[in-house]
């Protein structure tokens, strides 16, 4: 996490109410008239509780990451066979304005673009969250040229392909699975600052596919999260969708003002103690913990134990297998 981003959060959690322009005021105001919500700029409460889905929630960490290529379909088809409750997706945007799973803008670590000659004049140098890196960006390329590449695991898994497998999921995609397998939905918005700068703000593209699609709903339930808390607060201004604010590093002391917008906070599991899950349902909001990687059953058994109430995880098959004894012991 950069500098900005934990100035954002600091921001949010100890200023309430600042709101980033994250939202152009002509799009703000064109889904707010649409859709009937809140007037623009109004950073309403949650009003429905999170969808009554079993407890702890199993959250598939970019599909089920540790046995398929992170955000491929594939991934994400294994996390629903392998019990997940929500299938979470990074999303960043693309130049002409759609969203799409991948954990972050650069393109050369989860695909084959580098072995694209057509593309290799797009490769730039740029700072993102405060760091130089040059590389191939989703915001240079349309999600059609994107279709075009192959995606790649970022490390490799055992027993996947070694080659490139699956394409880049654009959300529209997601959506489709999503509504087909019956599985909820869990978004991030990531660097949506950065994306704003460059007038490709993303929450007003989120909400209008959920809105398209109309969801939430009882079927897919649809939590958004992203560690910049400015950004939730442009989404619940224009749509009623829980939010999930993530917090890198310690929690901090105060968590009073965070339920104005968001339903719960995702905790780096190293972070996480039974007084932060305290404080944290103490004010209202649920905690899940980030991130379960090849971790043991008895890992789990622990934070299960704490009380949180969502973890994301790699692996969603020992998450389920743990959720499934703890409620036949
Ligand atoms: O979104 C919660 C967790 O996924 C944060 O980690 O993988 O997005 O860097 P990541
Ligand atoms: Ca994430």
């Amino acid at each position: 996490m950069g500098l900005r981003r934990r100035v954002l959060v600091a921001g949010v959690l100890g200023a309430g109410a600042a709101m980033l322009a994250s939202v152009s005021v002509a799009e703000a105001a064109e889904l707010s008239e649409s859709s009937g919500e809140p007037e623009r700029g109004t950073i309403h409460r949650v009003t429905h509780p999170l969808p009554p889905r079993g407890r702890p929630l199993i959250i598939a960490h970019r599909g089920a990451s540790a046995y398929r290529p992170e955000h491929t379909l594939d991934a994400y088809r294994l996390a629903i066979q392998q019990g997940a409750d929500y299938i979470e997706a990074d999303l960043v945007v693309t130049r002409d304005g759609q969203l799409v799973a991948r954990h972050e803008n650069q393109l050369s670590w989860t695909t084959d673009v580098a072995e694209h000659p057509e593309f290799a004049a797009r490769r730039r140098t740029k700072t993102i969250d405060g760091v130089v890196t040059t590389n191939w960006f989703t915001e240079d390329f349309t999600l059609a040229e994107l279709k075009t590449l192959r995606a790649r695991p970022r490390t490799p898994l055992p027993g996947a392909a070694p080659e490139p497998v699956g394409s880049i999921p654009s959300l529209s995609d997601i959506i489709d699975l999503a509504r087909e397998a019956t599985v909820g939905l869990y978004l991030e918005l990531k660097i949506p600052s950065y994306f704003a700068m460059l007038r490709l703000a993303p929450e007003p593209i989120l909400v209008s596919a959920l809105r398209a699609n109309q969801l939430p709903d009882t079927s897919v339930p649809v939590l958004v999260e992203s560690f910049e808390g400015p950004s939730l607060q442009a989404v619940r201004a224009i749509w009623n969708v829980p939010c999930i604010l993530l917090i890198a590093g310690p929690v901090p002391a105060d968590l009073s003002l965070v339920h104005q917008y968001a339903a719960g906070i995702g905790v780096d599991k190293s972070q996480v103690t039974p007084a932060v899950v305290e404080r944290a349902h103490a004010e209202r909001l649920e905690v899940h913990a980030f991130t379960f990687a090849n971790a043991s059953l008895a890992d789990y058994r622990r934070y299960f134990a704490m009380g949180v109430d969502g973890v994301f995880t790699d692996n969603p098959d020992v998450a389920r297998q743990v959720v499934r004894s703890a409620r036949a012991g």
